[in-house]
């Protein structure tokens, strides 16, 4: 604790948490734009590769609701339940893409990639609605 606390000091950092909360962010936005590339350049084994990446550390940043408000700042932890919602909405739609690529539903082509392209942009907007809510605080 003292070494912590030291650490800070020293940083001139808030707190290691604020710092592992943008260094997780910062991961899960290059993941996420490997998928957004992946659909770009119709590459789906890029896409297979980075959903799966993405979905695993989506969940385990933004699905513990504990983890992640000690990651967030004091004046914002009360927001925290807004990562369970979009880790909720990260879970379905992760799901959806991959479904789409392993075709579980026996749909077509065009009605798999139209289902997987719609997902992505509902995990976008899952990204957008907390940062205007929690980060930005836009009322
Ligand atoms: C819990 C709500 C929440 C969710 C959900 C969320 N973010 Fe964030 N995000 C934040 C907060 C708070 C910060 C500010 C962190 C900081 O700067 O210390 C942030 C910062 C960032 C940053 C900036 C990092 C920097 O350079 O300062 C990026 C990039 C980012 N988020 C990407 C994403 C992406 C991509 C998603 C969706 C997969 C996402 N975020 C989902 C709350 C969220």
């Amino acid at each position: 604790m003292i070494k912590k606390l030291l650490l800070i000091g020293l940083l001139g950092m808030t707190s290691l948490s604020a710092y592992d909360l943008k260094t997780n962010m910062l991961l899960l936005n290059a993941e996420l734009s490997e998928v957004q590339q992946g659909f770009i350049s119709s590459n789906m084994e890029g896409v297979n590769s980075a959903i799966r990446r993405f979905k695993k550390d989506a969940d385990e940043l933004l699905g513990n609701k504990e983890k992640i408000k000690a990651m967030l700042p004091a004046n914002k932890q009360a927001k925290a339940n807004e990562a369970t919602v979009a880790a909720q909405i990260i879970a379905t739609n992760t799901q959806i893409i991959i479904d789409a690529i392993e075709n579980k539903y026996n749909h077509s082509g065009k009605k798999r990639r139209e289902d997987a392209q719609r997902a992505y942009t509902y995990i976008e907007h899952a990204c957008f609605r907390c940062h205007n809510i929690v980060r930005d605080g836009v009322e």
